[in-house]
């Protein structure tokens, strides 16, 4: 890993999936003022993450410029405002001459630009891959880019947490690791838990006739890919499964605690991508679910890896029924198991021990298994709905506090 400020996997908040360019200060400092009234802060998510369209070009000295419309006090005013209530504050750039949304990109200008997000107080980078002359799908020529903008953030002194942004076209999972904290692995996430329409697939390539511009990969498309890259990630080094879409709308809960549970096994960040004026009580209870939290950020730091699928009979519209099972260690012994249904009907599972720790054991050696097991169902303490309906509603930031930290030391494993 390039440094010590991502050993668990970053937690925030980014505006892209809720809000795309409709940026500005409001937007950011009120969204931050309802997490910390919600006790989102205090379970751990910090980065609040400024995406695309947030400048308007650069002056006469090449410096970038924001947009004093969206931001009329500047981005060191908002970082000051975000710290002073206890987030961290991240922004976004190119390694190509534009970002995804044509703005200035910071080709050719990657110190420059790495002093002034370091001159504004940033401490979170993310880092696009858009208008690379071409050159994606060359990993040697992307993953330099990539690392001078590393080193220009190093040569700046400040801690910022750097997060590459990569379609998966350039492998970054094989690269990455002394490059970045974490690294993109497929094209943008969309609000579905199975594909949405065949007219986009979930490929990250622009400019075809689809009605979801820009976002076409599902949950499952992207846990499908993520199946075979996860295991790649190191503590400190981590694949990203894009931005959250719980809160959104477009998935049912089960299919919530299902995206929010997996991203967190694997051990990807977690940003929160909704709008947080509209949330409702069942996101936040998915958000703060204290158990999953705490596998996220668990200090073994192994993401679990996908031990079998099958295909069911029951498919989606478009998507395809199957059944999955990922199995991972966890601290102190423990072991995550997740039985996957991404069929569209009730279905009895079963994972046998030997399936849970086929790969556990040394190489070529049968693993012992331990035979006796207590299981806790990390969804069985979650918020109920009317407790965070209130907090919602105005209670006192205490509230989830009290939730989590009863949670943390008695209900998780009371399971
Ligand atoms: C790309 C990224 C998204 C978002 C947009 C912004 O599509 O993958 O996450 O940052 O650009 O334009």
């Amino acid at each position: 890993p390039i440094n010590e400020l991502a050993v668990t996997p970053p937690m925030g908040w980014n505006n892209w999936n809720a809000f795309a360019c409709s940026v500005n200060e409001h937007l950011l400092l009120s969204t931050a003022e309802k997490m910390a009234a919600f006790g989102l802060r205090d379970v751990g998510y910090q980065y609040i993450v400024l995406d695309d369209c947030w400048s308007l070009g650069r002056d006469k000295n090449g410096n970038l410029q924001h947009d004093p419309e969206k931001f009329p006090r500047g981005m060191k005013f908002v970082a000051d405002q975000l710290h002073s209530l206890g987030f961290l504050f991240g922004m976004y750039s190119d390694a190509g001459s534009y970002t995804c949304a044509r703005y200035p990109g910071s080709l050719g200008y990657e110190e420059q630009d790495a002093k002034t997000f370091a001159s504004w107080d940033v401490d979170y980078l993310k880092y696009d891959n858009c208008f690379n002359e071409g050159l994606a799908g060359n990993p040697k020529i992307t993953s330099e880019r990539y690392r001078t903008m590393k080193n220009a953030l190093q040569t700046t002194g400040r801690s910022i947490v750097y997060a590459l942004c990569n379609w998966g076209e350039d492998y970054p999972w094989k690269w990455a690791h002394t490059v970045a904290n974490v690294w993109r692995m497929s094209g943008d996430i969309y609000d579905s838990f199975d594909r949405p329409d065949p007219r986009c697939p979930c490929t990250g390539e622009e400019g075809y006739d689809c009605p979801y511009a820009g976002s076409h990969c599902s949950a499952m498309n992207i846990l499908n890919k993520a199946a075979y890259v996860v295991h790649t990630s190191v503590a400190g080094a981590w694949n990203d499964l894009d931005m959250l879409e719980v809160g959104n709308g477009g998935m049912d809960d089960e299919e919530y605690k299902t995206h929010f549970s997996l991203w967190a096994a694997v051990k990807s960040p977690l940003l929160m991508g909704n709008d947080v004026n509209v949330m409702d009580a069942k996101a936040l209870s998915i958000l703060t679910n204290p158990a999953v939290l705490a596998v996220s950020q668990d200090t073994a730091g192994v993401p679990v890896n996908r031990m079998w699928r099958y295909y069911v009979s029951d498919t989606d519209t478009y998507g395809q029924g199957e059944i999955q099972m990922w199995s991972g260690p966890l601290s102190g012994g423990d072991q995550l198991v997740i039985l996957l249904n991404a069929g569209n009907s009730p279905r009895l599972m079963n994972a046998t021990l030997a399936d849970i720790f086929y790969d556990s054991g040394p190489e070529g050696s049968a693993p012992e298994i331990k035979e006796n097991w207590d299981i806790y169902d990390l969804w069985a303490n979650r918020m109920d709905e009317a407790t965070a309906q209130s907090i919602i509603d105005g209670s006192p930031t205490s509230e989830v506090a009290k939730f989590y930290y009863n949670a943390t030391e008695t209900s998780y494993k009371d399971g």
